[in-house]
Protein backbone atom coordinates (compact mmCIF):
# COMPACT_ATOMS: atom_id res chain seq x y z
CA UNK A 1 0.00 0.00 0.00
CA UNK A 2 1.29 3.29 -0.50
CA UNK A 3 1.56 6.04 2.04
CA UNK A 4 -0.49 8.69 -0.65
CA UNK A 5 0.64 12.11 2.20
CA UNK A 6 4.40 11.12 1.63
CA UNK A 7 3.95 10.46 -2.20
CA UNK A 8 2.52 13.61 -2.84
CA UNK A 9 5.50 15.28 -0.59
CA UNK A 10 7.49 14.20 -3.08
CA UNK A 11 5.89 16.75 -5.13
CA UNK A 12 6.81 20.12 -4.77
CA UNK A 13 3.78 21.32 -7.29
CA UNK A 14 0.94 19.48 -5.23
CA UNK A 15 1.47 22.00 -2.42
CA UNK A 16 1.13 25.22 -4.67
CA UNK A 17 -2.07 26.98 -5.33
CA UNK A 18 -4.04 27.90 -8.26
CA UNK A 19 -6.03 30.74 -8.58
CA UNK A 20 -5.71 30.68 -4.96
CA UNK A 21 -7.15 27.38 -4.22
CA UNK A 22 -5.17 24.36 -4.13
CA UNK A 23 -3.94 22.67 -7.21
CA UNK A 24 -6.06 19.73 -8.28
CA UNK A 25 -3.93 18.17 -11.11
CA UNK A 26 -5.56 16.10 -13.51
CA UNK A 27 -3.66 16.58 -16.72
CA UNK A 28 -1.74 14.10 -16.29
CA UNK A 29 -1.81 12.47 -19.82
CA UNK A 30 -0.70 15.70 -21.18
CA UNK A 31 2.66 16.04 -18.64
CA UNK A 32 3.27 13.93 -15.19
CA UNK A 33 4.26 16.58 -12.14
CA UNK A 34 8.14 16.10 -11.62
CA UNK A 35 9.38 14.53 -7.96
CA UNK A 36 12.24 16.90 -6.13
CA UNK A 37 14.78 14.02 -6.73
CA UNK A 38 13.90 14.63 -10.45
CA UNK A 39 14.36 18.52 -9.93
CA UNK A 40 17.59 18.17 -8.28
CA UNK A 41 19.17 15.84 -10.07
CA UNK A 42 18.83 18.18 -13.54
CA UNK A 43 20.46 21.03 -11.36
CA UNK A 44 22.98 18.81 -10.14
CA UNK A 45 24.01 17.87 -13.54
CA UNK A 46 24.34 21.29 -14.72
CA UNK A 47 26.07 22.28 -11.30
CA UNK A 48 28.71 18.94 -11.59
CA UNK A 49 29.40 17.47 -14.30
CA UNK A 50 27.67 19.86 -17.48
CA UNK A 51 29.60 18.70 -20.65
CA UNK A 52 29.00 17.86 -24.05
CA UNK A 53 29.27 13.74 -24.05
CA UNK A 54 31.10 11.27 -26.75
CA UNK A 55 33.62 14.62 -27.61
CA UNK A 56 36.18 15.19 -25.20
CA UNK A 57 39.14 13.57 -23.52
CA UNK A 58 38.56 15.93 -20.59
CA UNK A 59 37.39 14.40 -17.26
CA UNK A 60 33.68 16.56 -16.95
CA UNK A 61 33.20 15.04 -20.74
CA UNK A 62 33.62 11.62 -19.85
CA UNK A 63 31.34 12.28 -16.85
CA UNK A 64 28.69 13.34 -18.50
CA UNK A 65 28.89 10.32 -20.89
CA UNK A 66 29.54 7.91 -18.43
CA UNK A 67 26.34 9.22 -17.22
CA UNK A 68 24.09 9.26 -20.15
CA UNK A 69 25.00 6.04 -20.79
CA UNK A 70 24.29 4.16 -17.67
CA UNK A 71 21.18 6.09 -17.91
CA UNK A 72 20.42 4.53 -21.60
CA UNK A 73 21.61 1.25 -19.40
CA UNK A 74 19.14 1.76 -17.55
CA UNK A 75 16.35 2.14 -19.99
CA UNK A 76 17.32 -0.25 -21.72
CA UNK A 77 16.94 -2.66 -18.38
CA UNK A 78 13.38 -0.86 -17.56
CA UNK A 79 11.49 -2.36 -21.23
CA UNK A 80 13.51 -5.29 -21.16
CA UNK A 81 15.35 -4.50 -24.31
CA UNK A 82 18.06 -7.02 -25.21
CA UNK A 83 20.97 -4.51 -25.81
CA UNK A 84 21.15 -1.08 -25.44
CA UNK A 85 22.17 0.28 -28.33
CA UNK A 86 18.59 -0.50 -29.31
CA UNK A 87 17.45 2.35 -27.40
CA UNK A 88 17.83 5.69 -29.03
CA UNK A 89 17.17 8.99 -27.26
CA UNK A 90 14.68 10.77 -28.53
CA UNK A 91 13.26 14.07 -27.37
CA UNK A 92 9.60 12.43 -27.49
CA UNK A 93 7.36 9.90 -28.84
CA UNK A 94 6.30 12.55 -31.85
CA UNK A 95 10.28 12.09 -32.56
CA UNK A 96 9.92 8.64 -32.09
CA UNK A 97 7.44 8.15 -34.49
CA UNK A 98 8.92 9.86 -37.23
CA UNK A 99 12.49 8.49 -37.35
CA UNK A 100 11.11 5.13 -37.86
CA UNK A 101 8.51 6.80 -40.84
CA UNK A 102 10.95 8.49 -42.48
CA UNK A 103 12.94 5.57 -42.47
CA UNK A 104 9.96 3.18 -43.98
CA UNK A 105 10.33 5.90 -47.11
CA UNK A 106 13.11 3.77 -48.49
CA UNK A 107 11.28 0.53 -47.83
CA UNK A 108 7.64 0.78 -49.21
CA UNK A 109 6.45 1.12 -52.52
CA UNK A 110 3.36 2.60 -53.78
CA UNK A 111 0.30 0.01 -53.02
CA UNK A 112 1.92 -1.06 -49.78
CA UNK A 113 -0.18 -0.67 -46.54
CA UNK A 114 0.11 0.96 -43.19
CA UNK A 115 -2.48 0.28 -40.98
CA UNK A 116 -3.16 2.97 -37.76
CA UNK A 117 -6.10 2.43 -35.65
CA UNK A 118 -8.86 4.80 -34.87
CA UNK A 119 -7.83 5.62 -31.38
CA UNK A 120 -4.71 7.42 -32.59
CA UNK A 121 -2.98 10.95 -31.27
CA UNK A 122 -2.43 13.11 -34.43
CA UNK A 123 1.69 12.14 -33.67
CA UNK A 124 0.55 8.81 -35.00
CA UNK A 125 -1.78 9.72 -37.81
CA UNK A 126 0.27 12.87 -39.22
CA UNK A 127 3.47 11.18 -39.91
CA UNK A 128 2.08 8.50 -41.96
CA UNK A 129 0.00 10.05 -44.28
CA UNK A 130 3.19 12.43 -45.02
CA UNK A 131 4.86 8.94 -45.88
CA UNK A 132 1.85 7.66 -48.03
CA UNK A 133 2.26 11.13 -49.79
CA UNK A 134 5.98 10.15 -50.39
CA UNK A 135 5.92 6.92 -51.42
CA UNK A 136 2.53 6.15 -52.81
CA UNK A 137 1.68 3.21 -49.98
CA UNK A 138 -1.88 3.75 -48.50
CA UNK A 139 -3.09 4.47 -45.18
CA UNK A 140 -5.76 1.71 -43.49
CA UNK A 141 -7.46 2.30 -40.41
CA UNK A 142 -8.44 -0.22 -37.72
CA UNK A 143 -12.08 0.68 -36.52
CA UNK A 144 -13.27 0.97 -33.04
CA UNK A 145 -16.69 0.06 -31.33
CA UNK A 146 -19.02 2.42 -28.91
CA UNK A 147 -17.03 1.88 -26.07
CA UNK A 148 -14.08 2.68 -27.38
CA UNK A 149 -11.99 -0.68 -28.11
CA UNK A 150 -10.43 -1.82 -31.29
CA UNK A 151 -12.48 -4.34 -33.50
CA UNK A 152 -9.68 -7.04 -33.59
CA UNK A 153 -12.09 -9.28 -36.39
CA UNK A 154 -11.55 -5.90 -38.59
CA UNK A 155 -8.31 -5.78 -37.71
CA UNK A 156 -7.41 -9.31 -38.83
CA UNK A 157 -9.75 -8.75 -42.38
CA UNK A 158 -7.33 -5.16 -42.63
CA UNK A 159 -4.21 -7.93 -42.34
CA UNK A 160 -2.69 -8.77 -45.81
CA UNK A 161 0.79 -9.34 -47.50
CA UNK A 162 0.41 -5.67 -48.48
CA UNK A 163 0.67 -4.60 -45.07
CA UNK A 164 4.41 -3.50 -44.22
CA UNK A 165 3.88 -1.57 -40.65
CA UNK A 166 1.34 -1.62 -38.42
CA UNK A 167 1.11 1.34 -35.64
CA UNK A 168 -1.14 1.71 -32.70
CA UNK A 169 -1.00 2.95 -29.11
CA UNK A 170 -0.46 1.02 -26.23
CA UNK A 171 -3.13 3.14 -24.26
CA UNK A 172 -5.29 5.70 -25.95
CA UNK A 173 -4.45 9.69 -24.66
CA UNK A 174 -8.24 10.11 -25.19
CA UNK A 175 -10.50 7.75 -23.60
CA UNK A 176 -7.25 5.51 -22.14
CA UNK A 177 -8.45 1.83 -23.67
CA UNK A 178 -5.94 -0.28 -22.97
CA UNK A 179 -4.85 -2.22 -26.45
CA UNK A 180 -4.28 -5.60 -27.00
CA UNK A 181 -1.21 -4.78 -28.51
CA UNK A 182 0.87 -8.26 -27.93
CA UNK A 183 -2.31 -10.28 -29.83
CA UNK A 184 -2.10 -7.40 -32.64
CA UNK A 185 1.90 -7.79 -32.87
CA UNK A 186 1.79 -11.46 -33.02
CA UNK A 187 -0.94 -11.24 -35.91
CA UNK A 188 0.85 -8.20 -38.02
CA UNK A 189 4.43 -10.92 -37.38
CA UNK A 190 1.89 -13.54 -39.49
CA UNK A 191 1.79 -11.67 -42.52
CA UNK A 192 4.75 -10.21 -42.26
CA UNK A 193 4.45 -6.87 -41.10
CA UNK A 194 6.31 -4.89 -38.51
CA UNK A 195 4.82 -2.78 -35.41
CA UNK A 196 5.44 0.37 -34.22
CA UNK A 197 3.54 0.98 -30.63
CA UNK A 198 3.33 4.57 -29.45
CA UNK A 199 3.42 3.65 -25.86
CA UNK A 200 3.85 7.92 -24.70
CA UNK A 201 0.88 6.70 -23.12
CA UNK A 202 1.42 3.26 -21.19
CA UNK A 203 5.13 4.08 -19.85
CA UNK A 204 3.55 5.98 -16.79
CA UNK A 205 1.18 3.34 -15.70
CA UNK A 206 3.10 0.02 -16.81
CA UNK A 207 6.57 -1.37 -17.47
CA UNK A 208 6.30 -2.16 -21.09
CA UNK A 209 8.11 -5.77 -21.64
CA UNK A 210 9.24 -5.04 -25.35
CA UNK A 211 10.75 -8.62 -25.68
CA UNK A 212 7.58 -10.13 -24.37
CA UNK A 213 5.25 -7.79 -26.48
CA UNK A 214 7.71 -8.52 -29.63
CA UNK A 215 7.49 -5.23 -31.20
CA UNK A 216 9.93 -3.93 -33.52
CA UNK A 217 9.54 -0.43 -31.99
CA UNK A 218 8.19 1.34 -29.08
CA UNK A 219 8.03 5.15 -28.45
CA UNK A 220 7.75 7.22 -25.25
CA UNK A 221 8.25 10.31 -23.95
CA UNK A 222 9.79 10.95 -20.90
CA UNK A 223 7.71 13.77 -19.23
CA UNK A 224 4.55 11.76 -19.02
CA UNK A 225 6.75 9.94 -16.71
CA UNK A 226 8.12 12.00 -13.90
CA UNK A 227 11.28 12.62 -16.04
CA UNK A 228 12.27 16.13 -18.07
CA UNK A 229 10.43 17.83 -21.70
CA UNK A 230 12.79 16.86 -24.70
CA UNK A 231 13.11 13.76 -23.37
CA UNK A 232 11.28 10.28 -24.70
CA UNK A 233 13.17 6.75 -25.88
CA UNK A 234 12.75 4.94 -29.25
CA UNK A 235 13.44 1.15 -28.97
CA UNK A 236 13.92 -0.50 -31.80
CA UNK A 237 15.51 -4.23 -32.68
CA UNK A 238 18.16 -4.15 -34.08
CA UNK A 239 18.14 -5.36 -37.42
CA UNK A 240 15.30 -2.88 -38.05
CA UNK A 241 17.55 -0.60 -36.62
CA UNK A 242 20.34 -2.05 -39.00
CA UNK A 243 17.86 -1.77 -41.75
CA UNK A 244 16.65 1.85 -41.76
CA UNK A 245 18.64 4.95 -42.94
CA UNK A 246 19.66 8.03 -40.81
CA UNK A 247 17.00 10.45 -39.65
CA UNK A 248 18.97 13.20 -39.25
CA UNK A 249 22.79 13.89 -40.73
CA UNK A 250 25.27 15.48 -38.25
CA UNK A 251 28.14 15.33 -35.81
CA UNK A 252 28.11 12.25 -33.82
CA UNK A 253 26.10 10.25 -36.05
CA UNK A 254 29.10 9.29 -38.67
CA UNK A 255 32.09 6.84 -38.56
CA UNK A 256 34.39 8.91 -41.55
CA UNK A 257 33.33 12.22 -43.19
CA UNK A 258 35.07 13.18 -47.01
CA UNK A 259 33.43 15.33 -49.89
CA UNK A 260 33.05 11.99 -51.75
CA UNK A 261 31.56 9.38 -49.24
CA UNK A 262 30.04 9.74 -45.14
CA UNK A 263 30.06 6.33 -43.91
CA UNK A 264 27.47 5.94 -40.57
CA UNK A 265 28.28 5.19 -37.09
CA UNK A 266 26.96 1.80 -35.14
CA UNK A 267 23.83 1.67 -33.13
CA UNK A 268 22.92 4.20 -31.14
CA UNK A 269 24.90 6.69 -32.81
CA UNK A 270 23.55 6.56 -36.16
CA UNK A 271 20.13 7.62 -35.16
CA UNK A 272 21.87 10.30 -32.48
CA UNK A 273 23.15 13.43 -34.42
CA UNK A 274 23.44 16.49 -32.80
CA UNK A 275 24.27 17.49 -29.22
CA UNK A 276 21.34 15.68 -27.59
CA UNK A 277 19.14 16.71 -24.21
CA UNK A 278 22.05 15.34 -22.20
CA UNK A 279 20.79 16.99 -18.94
CA UNK A 280 17.11 15.79 -19.63
CA UNK A 281 18.44 11.79 -20.78
CA UNK A 282 20.09 11.66 -17.78
CA UNK A 283 17.79 12.27 -15.61
CA UNK A 284 14.98 10.30 -17.39
CA UNK A 285 16.88 7.77 -15.67
CA UNK A 286 16.57 9.34 -12.34
CA UNK A 287 12.69 9.37 -12.75
CA UNK A 288 12.63 5.72 -13.91
CA UNK A 289 14.62 5.25 -10.46
CA UNK A 290 11.46 7.00 -8.68
CA UNK A 291 8.80 5.17 -10.55
CA UNK A 292 10.37 1.95 -9.98
CA UNK A 293 11.21 2.83 -5.96
CA UNK A 294 7.55 3.55 -6.19
CA UNK A 295 6.44 0.41 -7.82
CA UNK A 296 4.60 -0.35 -10.99
CA UNK A 297 2.21 -2.68 -8.72
CA UNK A 298 1.83 -0.07 -6.30
CA UNK A 299 0.83 2.34 -8.53
CA UNK A 300 -1.82 -0.09 -10.87
CA UNK A 301 -3.95 -0.76 -7.54
CA UNK A 302 -3.81 3.33 -6.54
CA UNK A 303 -5.04 4.26 -10.20
CA UNK A 304 -7.61 1.23 -10.19
CA UNK A 305 -8.85 3.12 -7.05
CA UNK A 306 -9.19 6.44 -8.29
CA UNK A 307 -10.67 5.52 -11.79
CA UNK A 308 -13.38 3.35 -9.86
CA UNK A 309 -14.08 5.81 -8.03
CA UNK A 310 -14.39 8.64 -10.58
CA UNK A 311 -16.27 6.57 -12.97
CA UNK A 312 -19.02 6.05 -10.16
CA UNK A 313 -18.98 9.56 -8.51
CA UNK A 314 -18.92 11.18 -12.55
CA UNK A 315 -22.27 9.23 -13.38
CA UNK A 316 -23.98 10.31 -10.14
CA UNK A 317 -24.61 13.80 -12.66
CA UNK A 318 -27.24 13.43 -14.93
CA UNK A 319 -26.44 13.67 -18.55
CA UNK A 320 -22.60 13.08 -18.02
CA UNK A 321 -21.58 10.64 -20.55
CA UNK A 322 -17.89 8.95 -20.09
CA UNK A 323 -16.62 8.29 -23.45
CA UNK A 324 -14.67 4.94 -23.92
CA UNK A 325 -16.04 2.06 -21.73
CA UNK A 326 -13.44 -0.40 -22.40
CA UNK A 327 -13.22 -3.91 -19.85
CA UNK A 328 -9.47 -2.67 -19.87
CA UNK A 329 -8.99 0.62 -18.80
CA UNK A 330 -5.85 3.10 -17.57
CA UNK A 331 -7.17 5.81 -15.01
CA UNK A 332 -8.52 8.31 -17.60
CA UNK A 333 -12.19 9.62 -18.17
CA UNK A 334 -12.69 11.25 -20.92
CA UNK A 335 -16.50 12.97 -20.75
CA UNK A 336 -19.25 15.45 -21.50
CA UNK A 337 -22.72 16.64 -20.02
CA UNK A 338 -25.69 16.98 -22.13
CA UNK A 339 -25.88 20.41 -24.29
CA UNK A 340 -22.87 21.74 -22.39
CA UNK A 341 -19.54 22.45 -24.42
CA UNK A 342 -16.07 21.04 -22.73
CA UNK A 343 -14.04 23.97 -22.62
CA UNK A 344 -16.90 26.00 -20.62
CA UNK A 345 -16.66 23.27 -17.87
CA UNK A 346 -13.13 23.61 -18.08
CA UNK A 347 -12.39 27.00 -17.72
CA UNK A 348 -14.85 27.27 -14.63
CA UNK A 349 -13.24 24.34 -12.90
CA UNK A 350 -10.01 26.26 -13.52
CA UNK A 351 -11.00 28.51 -11.52
CA UNK A 352 -11.62 26.78 -8.70
CA UNK A 353 -8.13 25.41 -9.32
CA UNK A 354 -8.90 21.77 -10.81
CA UNK A 355 -6.73 21.17 -14.22
CA UNK A 356 -8.40 19.20 -16.67
CA UNK A 357 -8.15 19.03 -20.34
CA UNK A 358 -10.49 19.60 -22.79
CA UNK A 359 -10.71 19.62 -26.86
CA UNK A 360 -10.33 17.00 -29.14
CA UNK A 361 -6.95 16.09 -26.91
CA UNK A 362 -4.87 15.97 -30.58
CA UNK A 363 -7.06 12.74 -31.23
CA UNK A 364 -9.59 14.65 -33.87
CA UNK A 365 -10.83 11.06 -35.46
CA UNK A 366 -12.34 9.81 -32.04
CA UNK A 367 -14.56 12.84 -31.35
CA UNK A 368 -15.19 12.61 -34.99
CA UNK A 369 -16.45 8.82 -34.26
CA UNK A 370 -18.42 9.87 -31.43
CA UNK A 371 -19.61 12.99 -32.73
CA UNK A 372 -18.75 15.53 -30.10
CA UNK A 373 -16.11 18.45 -30.24
CA UNK A 374 -14.45 17.13 -27.54
CA UNK A 375 -14.39 15.87 -24.03
CA UNK A 376 -13.55 17.01 -20.63
CA UNK A 377 -10.58 14.58 -20.02
CA UNK A 378 -9.13 14.00 -16.18
CA UNK A 379 -6.71 11.88 -16.17
CA UNK A 380 -5.37 10.48 -12.50
CA UNK A 381 -1.78 9.72 -11.68
CA UNK A 382 -0.84 7.33 -8.23
CA UNK A 383 -0.23 10.86 -6.55
CA UNK A 384 -3.76 11.90 -6.58
CA UNK A 385 -6.98 11.31 -3.84
CA UNK A 386 -10.06 10.39 -3.90
CA UNK A 387 -11.02 13.87 -2.18
CA UNK A 388 -9.46 15.26 -5.15
CA UNK A 389 -11.78 13.41 -7.44
CA UNK A 390 -14.69 14.18 -4.76
CA UNK A 391 -13.46 18.12 -5.26
CA UNK A 392 -14.29 17.79 -9.04
CA UNK A 393 -17.13 16.14 -9.04
CA UNK A 394 -18.28 19.28 -6.74
CA UNK A 395 -17.01 21.64 -8.94
CA UNK A 396 -17.96 20.16 -12.06
CA UNK A 397 -21.50 20.33 -10.46
CA UNK A 398 -21.30 23.54 -9.66
CA UNK A 399 -20.44 24.28 -13.17
CA UNK A 400 -23.14 22.37 -14.42
CA UNK A 401 -25.72 24.38 -12.44
CA UNK A 402 -24.08 27.97 -13.80
CA UNK A 403 -24.04 27.10 -17.44
CA UNK A 404 -27.62 25.28 -17.47
N1 LIG B 1 -0.55 13.87 -25.88
C1 LIG B 1 -0.78 14.66 -24.70
C2 LIG B 1 -2.20 14.57 -24.22
O1 LIG B 1 -2.88 13.62 -24.50
C3 LIG B 1 -0.33 16.05 -24.87
O2 LIG B 1 -2.65 15.46 -23.54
Amino acid sequence: MLDIQKIRADFPILSEKVNGKPLIYFDNGATSQKPQVVIDAEAKYYQEINANIHRGVHTLSQLATDAYEISRVKLQHHINAKFSHEVLFTSGTTHGINLVANGFASILKPGDEILVSSLEHHSNIVPWQMLCEKTGAVLKVIPINEEGELIISEYESLLSEKTKIVTVNHISNALGVINPVKEMIAKAHAVGAAVLIDGAQAVPHLKPDVQDLDCDFYAFSGHKMCGPTGTGILYGKEEWLNKLPPYQGGGEMIKEVTFEKTTYADLPHKFEAGTPNIAGGIVLGTAVDYLNEVGFGNIQLQEKKLLEHATKRLLEIEGLRIYGNAKNKASVVSFNIDGIHPYDIGSIVDKLGIAVRTGHHCAQPIMNFFCIPGTIRASFSFYNTKEEIDAMVEAVKKAKIMLS
